[in-house]
């Protein structure tokens, strides 16, 4: 049996650092209602509070399950997802008709079969690649350098044949 890949170092609990999740949220500039699945001790959620953002949000460490949702008025999902679970969070977020989705994860978690064809299967495509840059991370509490490039990506309801890469969430002139 191969080896099982899972995150920097195997954490599922990885919390975003406010400073990061600001850079993201204003980056991406969603309209709409948000869901923050996994919100963790709530990095992405206060930025939606501090904007004004309407948002719906579930953490099971606060008993409310995202499999358990049942339905939604978000029109985006934005996480940092637990690492072992990407593709259930994306089965789930589809299943529940979320058109635009945008993840901070190792960018190489989505490079995988079953992940580009369930997409494929439910009309969505990988839209945009925002990598953010490594040598910020080494600094950092908790996230440990792997080798893996860690960025943001944008997946949409959209099939048009598109990718775009980017280099711009450099975070680098925020100190910690
Ligand atoms: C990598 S942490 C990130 C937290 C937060 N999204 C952030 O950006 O800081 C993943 C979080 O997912 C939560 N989680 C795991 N499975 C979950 C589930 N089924 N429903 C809701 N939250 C879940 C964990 O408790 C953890 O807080």
């Amino acid at each position: 049996m191969g080896r099982k890949l899972t995150s920097y170092n195997g954490n599922d609990c990885i919390y975003t650092p406010i400073e990061m999740a600001r850079k993201i949220v204003n980056f991406i500039n969603p309209k709409g209602c948000i869901l923050e699945p996994c919100r963790g001790d709530g990095a992405f959620t206060s930025v939606f509070d501090s904007m004004e953002l309407k948002y719906e949000w579930c953490e099971i460490q606060e008993g409310i399950d995202f499999f358990d949702k049942k339905s939604t008025n978000a029109n985006w999902m934005i996480t940092n997802p637990p690492f072992s679970k990407v593709t259930k969070f994306l089965k789930k977020t589809i299943e529940l008709g979320i058109p635009n989705i945008a993840l901070l994860v190792t960018i190489n978690s989505i490079w995988m079969n079953g992940k580009l064809n369930l997409l494929k299967d439910n009309g969505y495509q990988l839209k945009e690649i925002h990598f953010i840059e490594s040598p910020y991370f080494r600094r950092m509490n908790g996230w440990k350098q792997s080798g893996f490039s860690l960025g943001v990506l944008v997946i949409k309801k959209d099939t048009s044949n598109t990718t775009a890469v980017s280099t711009n969430l450099k975070t680098g002139e925020i100190i910690w």
